[in-house]
């Protein structure tokens, strides 16, 4: 099947039908333990930490559409981070994105720096940059493109290349574009990483973790990390999943329409100070991300005045639900520096953009004229006066 377009793998892999049956959907394998026929031979299962088929279905598939080798299914995006920082030891240095996703940082800043494992947050975007914080003991280099919350592009290649002449690992997490728009194991890195809660499975009812990869010594030591910390993903997450990753194409192939349709619309009002799309032909990055990924992809954020503005904005919006996460059905408006980034503090999140008039979209499948009228609506409640600093402020109301 490796031939065929990723958006027809997407329906027909290994795991099309099950053999033993015809049924055209993976069955959900609820066991925990597996009666072993035979002392010397027990068979391919035993416990369903260790393995478990329907978790073997889901970790095949994204090992294939990753154009790896290997896949792991963890019990969230956290779990398949955390486990995969875990492939470090003590005294060891990680080079990471400057504005990674704040769970990421908090889980590297609170937790590994307690296990005397280093990090410098750099800007992944300056490669110079790059290249002066590895040390003599940097094993990884961490990244994220497009980043979380303001969209900066890194080059894959290029970071890898670095990485691999400095003996340091690259590890991509690729939720934001998934395989469908992005396959960072192709581009160099060693690993790849997602939150599947987000657009693998699509529809805001699972939380899960996927990473992938094509080296049998990083597969071999993954596998057993996986094993002994015992974050995996249950057998009904699992199918969860599976059923998403079949309409992941069409899904992101709507959404990014519509977002690059959106991003357009709000850089012509003026209370939105910024917009940040990679799909903008003006964006930094834009170059860099047309070479290595097939699309800008359906999350775009966008800079209001202040607190007080998001606050307006976001009491009057109707469509988007306003929660945490992205990459599902429905559209969702985020607001990072009370969500993904709450753990950040302030300075830090400043120092990153991460203000406080920054909201984040993730694009849904609305007819994205509603949002539009929508997000217009709710852009005439702002006040022309922000009451927190009763600052005038130098914008007309449209
Ligand atoms: C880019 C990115 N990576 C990782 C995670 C963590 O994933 P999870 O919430 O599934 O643990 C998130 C969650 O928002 C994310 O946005």
């Amino acid at each position: 099947m490796t031939d065929h377009s990723l958006q027809t793998r997407l329906l027909h892999s290994d795991y099309k039908f099950d053999p033993h049956t015809g049924a055209v959907s993976v069955p959900i394998q609820q066991a925990s333990t597996f009666h072993q026929q035979d002392f010397d031979n027990p068979g391919t299962y035993d416990y369903s930490r260790s393995g478990n088929p329907t978790r073997k279905a889901l970790e095949d598939t994204i090992a294939g559409l990753e154009n790896g080798t290997d896949g792991f299914a963890f019990a969230s995006g956290m779990a398949a981070i955390s486990t995969s920082f875990m492939l470090l030891s003590q005294w060891d240095h990680v080079v990471i994105s400057e504005d990674v996703y704040g769970g990421t940082f908090r889980m590297i800043n609170d937790v590994l720096q307690r296990f005397g494992i280093d990090h410098t947050f750099v800007d992944m975007t300056d490669l110079h940059a790059v290249a002066t914080s590895i040390r003599p003991n940097t094993k990884l280099v961490y990244i994220e493109t497009p980043s979380n919350p303001t969209l900066k592009i890194t080059d894959i290649r290029a970071v890898s290349k670095l990485a691999k002449a400095n003996d340091c690992w690259t590890f991509v997490d690729n939720t934001f574009m998934t395989p469908a728009l992005q396959r960072p194991l192709e581009l160099g890195a060693d690993l790849v990483l997602h939150s599947a809660t987000k657009f693998i499975a699509g529809h805001s009812d699972v939380v899960a973790g996927l990473a992938a990869t094509h080296q049998p010594d990083l597969a071999e030591r993954l596998s057993f990390l996986q094993n002994s910390f015992g974050s995996i993903l249950g057998a009904h997450d699992c199918w969860l999943v599976l059923r998403g990753l079949k309409t992941l194409h069409c899904r992101l192939a709507q959404s990014s329409a519509s977002a690059a349709k959106i991003a357009e619309e709000l850089t012509k009002h003026p209370l939105i100070e910024e917009v940040f799309y990679p799909g903008f032909s003006s964006h930094p990055g834009n170059s860099i991300h047309s070479y290595q990924s097939e699309g800008a992809g359906a999350i775009l954020s966008f800079r209001l005045r202040d607190e007080d503005a998001v606050r307006q904005f976001t009491n009057a919006v109707e469509i988007p639900v306003y929660a945490v996460s992205l990459g599902a059905v429905e559209s969702i408006l985020s607001y990072p520096a009370r969500m993904s980034h709450a753990s950040m503090p302030k300075e830090e999140r400043e120092k990153r953009g991460i203000t406080d008039g920054l909201l984040r979209l993730s694009v849904g499948l609305e007819k994205p004229e509603d949002l539009i009228e929508d997000f217009q609506q709710a852009l005439k409640q702002i006040h022309p006066y922000s009451f927190l600093t009763n600052r005038r402020v130098n914008h007309e109301l449209t």
